[in-house]
């Protein structure tokens, strides 16, 4: 931890870091100054960073930027086998966990922490998208079938999220003053849900609204708390449908008029983890898309 920054800023700034540390008890200097510009960011080098949904698409693409940035990643997702090859490709490690399940998750954490050391960086990517009408051709949507969406996305999120933080919780403080970075994967149907993402849009939005309580309740701890809200990314789950309608969807996007490359969502993992001021937001990642209604 460095000192406060007011030999920098002067007696006035001083009294003012001074009356800031005492009114709030924190150990965080008013300003970063007294920093290098290196130190405000965090290094990526060497940091244990979990990425859920890791065997595939958005989440691979992190691992592997990650991984080039120097950070070890740990590729978590319910096909182990998958997570594990690619791992393997990447020079990474891998676990298998359905990340629903409380108690696996706990285990799986205590594991990672034991074998590498605490996250300093969690990239939760692990999702569903299917799409189902409230009221279809055999009447009403199996209540199931939207709890298991929910359970996927949401309380997945959650889940990794509450333990993440308390490893990191155990973790020094960086040079930057922050313990860790945790980023959720929302989606633009949060905000333009579409007719059939009636569950999908609910367990995004849920995302979203978890964003800011979760980085303000655990700002005393150093930890900041980001999502990303998607548009149309060119991953397995796009990828699979027929062309002519890869085609609409690519084309209903003004710029650029393509899907989105895994590597530009990885690639703003990568700037929140490095920009301390990002925090409590979620960030639209998607061509200025607005989803039609259908
Ligand atoms: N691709 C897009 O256009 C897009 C757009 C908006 C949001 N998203 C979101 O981004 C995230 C990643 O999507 P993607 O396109 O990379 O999909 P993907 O299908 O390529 O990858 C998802 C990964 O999550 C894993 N997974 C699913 N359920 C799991 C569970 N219960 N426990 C552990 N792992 C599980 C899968 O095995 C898979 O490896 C999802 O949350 C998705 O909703 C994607």
């Amino acid at each position: 931890m460095k000192p406060s920054g007011s030999s920098s800023g002067g007696f006035f700034v001083g009294a003012v870091q001074d009356s800031v540390f005492n009114l709030f008890g924190t150990q965080f200097p008013l300003f970063a100054a007294g920093l290098s510009i290196g130190e405000r960011k965090m290094d990526l080098g060497g940091i244990v960073a979990v990425v859920t949904g890791g065997a595939s698409g958005l989440g691979l693409a992190t691992a592997e930027m990650l991984k080039a940035e120097g950070a070890h990643p740990v590729l978590v997702d319910r096909d182990g086998a998958k997570a594990a090859a690619e791992a393997g490709r990447l020079g990474a490690d891998a676990r298998e966990l359905d990340v629903t399940r409380a108690a696996d998750a706990e285990a799986v954490m205590a594991d990672i922490v034991a074998s590498f050391g605490a996250p300093r960086l969690l990239v939760n990517c692990a999702g569903i998208g299917p799409a189902k009408r409230i009221v279809g051709r055999e009447g009403a949507m199996p209540l199931d079938d939207f709890r298991k969406v929910i359970e996927i996305n949401l309380i997945g999120t959650f889940n990794m999220l509450r333990l993440a933080a308390a490893a990191m919780n155990d973790l020094e403080p960086l040079d930057s003053g922050e313990r860790g970075v945790i980023v959720n994967t929302a989606s633009v149907a949060a905000y333009d849900g579409q007719i059939g993402q009636a569950a999908y849009a609910s367990s995004k939005g849920g995302i979203v609204g978890l964003t800011l309580p979760a980085a303000r309740e655990l700002a005393s701890r150093a930890i900041r708390v980001m999502s990303i809200a998607p548009g149309l990314f060119a991953t397995p789950l796009l990828l699979g449908m027929p062309d002519p309608v890869q085609q609409s969807l690519a084309a209903s996007i003004p710029f650029p008029s393509r899907f989105g490359d895994p590597c530009e969502y990885a690639s703003l993992v990568v700037h929140i983890a490095r920009n301390a001021m990002l925090n409590g937001e979620v960030i639209r990642l998607d061509g200025a898309i607005r989803m039609a209604p259908r």
